[in-house]
């Protein structure tokens, strides 16, 4: 009833733009790609999957091959403006909105004709309906070309049994196909990059426009500034971008690399504050064991960017980061080389946090615990001491804890078209683990932070905003559930994982709405035939998921009826039966 009259209140104006952030999202769903089945080593894509790859490759420049992204040249023929600011008044959202869809429709048609026809076709098409010029689009189909017939040869069995015949297989590099097409064909020798290439001159800018969003949207929601900031650093993230995870390090600082007489990246200059136009936000680095062992140098650069900046004669509301450390060594007369560690990992060997296993094991009462354990794998510092010798993975417990005490804010990027926060455990365990550890030192739980560098244009997402999002498009969406079924016994593991997954963020960052489990409940457990066809391809993670969605009720997680909770004990109870043999 409030509801109703809280409505009626609305401006005009006031409800044309909720209803134009509700469009928003409902396309923002639907034009997300979805990985619809799992891999088969040495399947090639099939047509939809190669249409849906191509055009994703498509909306981006290609500086390389000189090919413009062709929604960017559809908007430019069509003359109109897709990408106008929402915030400029509904009006011109809502043309904005529309100039969108006719740009992604014309995108779509355009590649179904070229894969029809071929690239003179899809070229003449667009000539005529968008205006787009022909030397123009022939790059763009010039590339996608190559790629279409890359992507219809695989040669991974190939290369696999020369591999077990110890013969050589050809390199190729590590990376996402959206983000990097040259990774074709599969089924080559992944290799890495130069740790002194990084980060690239294009990842420094790409992180330039994520780090004003991530900061604005912090200032927008808190009022100021983050104090400092935890970021988890991959190894895997860092190759496929050349380095972006590392600039957002950089740019939060405020300092820009510098490169040798070799091109190599190897030291850092701080970037005028007048120029920067904002504070020098604190970073505290937890980085993996791949990151450490890939990136080296990298750990070096970084350890030096705080020094330079701890070291620059500014005003303590400018830098946040000489702020945080002066504080510290005052109330606890800690020495400057203590106080100014901030790049942290696993010690020399290790890999993880862990915190996914105590987790997916059930084996915790108290948050701390989890804080802990994050904190026992990742309190080794990397750097050099005041004597300049490497530290190589010393442990700093102290130091660790003393630098996530100031932090407001954690963050990871997301570089992967394929793999999400619930996907796999990794991402509860980083960012959700280091999130926990941050609650333990300040009592109140960080604004937790992803971006999403999918879409031409990268975002900035909260975790919840995250898990909203990934819940529909992938956990609930049955495009997605019925390709993995199509799996069988993998399959429905891999929607058993999810939920476990989503669990991790219950776990670590209290992250996850009620909707979610109550809609997969009644999704996979409470419709007979779902349970049914889960039951009859693996009763095993069909069990599994019942008890997950029972344990977060039990820990708090999810608020249900207590009717559902009821019907989902008895059908528990008969999954085990049934297991057991005993029905
Ligand atoms: C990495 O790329 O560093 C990474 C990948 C998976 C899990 C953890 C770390
Ligand atoms: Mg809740």
């Amino acid at each position: 009833m409030s509801e109703i009259r809280e409505q009626q209140r609305l401006t005009k104006d006031e409800r044309d733009r909720r209803v134009l952030e509700l469009c928003e999202q409902v396309s923002e769903i639907e034009r997300r790609l979805i990985p619809t089945g799992l891999h088969v080593f040495g399947r090639a894509a099939d047509a939809g999957e190669r249409a849906d790859l191509l055009r994703m490759v498509a909306s981006f420049d290609r500086p390389e091959t000189g090919a413009r992204a062709l929604p960017q040249l559809i908007e430019e023929g069509l003359n109109v403006n897709a990408s106008a600011p929402s915030h400029d008044g509904a009006r011109l959202s809502e043309k904005s909105l529309q100039a969108r869809e006719q740009v992604e429709a014309t995108t779509r048609e355009a590649i179904r004709r070229f894969l029809a026809g071929g690239s003179e076709a899809a070229c003449a098409w667009l000539e005529t309906t968008a205006r787009v010029p022909v030397a123009e689009s022939r790059r763009v189909f010039s590339l996608l070309e190559k790629i279409e017939e890359q992507l219809r040869d695989n040669r991974e069995l190939d290369a696999f049994a020369r591999a077990l015949r110890g013969e050589y297989i050809e390199p190729g590099p590590g990376a996402d196909i959206v983000q990097n097409p040259s990774i074709l064909p599969t089924g080559r020798n992944t290799h890495a990059v130069n740790p002194y290439g990084v980060p690239s001159d294009l990842a420094f800018a790409r992180a330039e426009r994520l780090v004003k969003l991530l900061l604005e949207r912090h200032r927008t929601e808190h009022g100021r500034y983050p104090s400092a900031m935890a970021l988890v650093l991959w190894g895997l993230d860092n190759i496929k971008t050349q380095g972006e995870g590392v600039a957002q390090a950089l740019w939060l600082l405020g300092v820009r690399p510098l490169r040798d007489g070799m091109n190599r990246v190897t030291d850092v200059e701080a970037i005028p504050l007048e120029l920067l136009g904002r504070p020098r936000i604190d970073v505290v680095m937890t980085v993996s064991g791949i990151f450490r062992d890939l990136f080296g140098a990298t750990m070096g650069l970084l350890d030096r960017a705080v020094q330079c900046v701890a070291a620059l004669d500014e005003p303590p509301e400018s830098n946040y980061v000489r702020r945080n450390i002066r504080a510290r060594m005052e109330a606890e007369a800690c020495p400057f080389a203590e106080a100014a560690l901030r790049v942290f990992s696993n010690a020399a060997g290790n890999y993880g946090t862990n915190v996914n296993f105590m987790v997916m094991d059930s084996q915790w009462e108290a948050d701390d615990t989890l804080a802990d354990l994050f904190v026992t794998r990742k309190c080794f510092a990397y750097g050099r001491d005041s004597e300049g010798r490497a530290l190589e993975g010393r442990e700093a417990r102290a130091a660790l804890n003393g630098a996530l005490a100031r932090v407001e804010a954690t963050y990871q990027n997301i570089d992967s078209f394929e793999i999400g926060i619930t996907d796999v455990d990794h991402y509860f365990e980083y960012l959700g683990g280091v999130s926990k550890a941050v609650e333990k030192q300040t009592d109140s739980r960080p604004a937790i932070y992803l971006s999403d560098a999918l879409s031409r244009d990268a975002k900035v997402r909260s975790v919840e905003e995250t898990i909203r999002l990934e819940t529909r498009t992938k956990t609930l969406n049955p495009k997605w559930y019925e390709g993995m079924l199509k799996h069988g016994f993998r399959g429905v593991a891999e929607i058993e994982s999810h939920v476990a997954n989503t669990f991790g963020w219950s776990a670590t960052a209290d992250a996850v709405d009620d909707w979610v489990y109550t809609e997969v409940a009644e999704t996979f457990v409470l419709d007979e035939q779902m349970l049914e066809r889960l039951r009859e391809l693996n009763p095993h993670s069909a069990r599994s998921l019942v008890a997950r969605l029972l344990e977060a009720e039990g820990r708090g997680f999810w608020q249900a009826e207590a009717d559902m909770i009821e019907r989902l004990r008895d059908i528990f109870t008969g999954l085990e039966d049934r297991i057991e043999g005993v029905a």
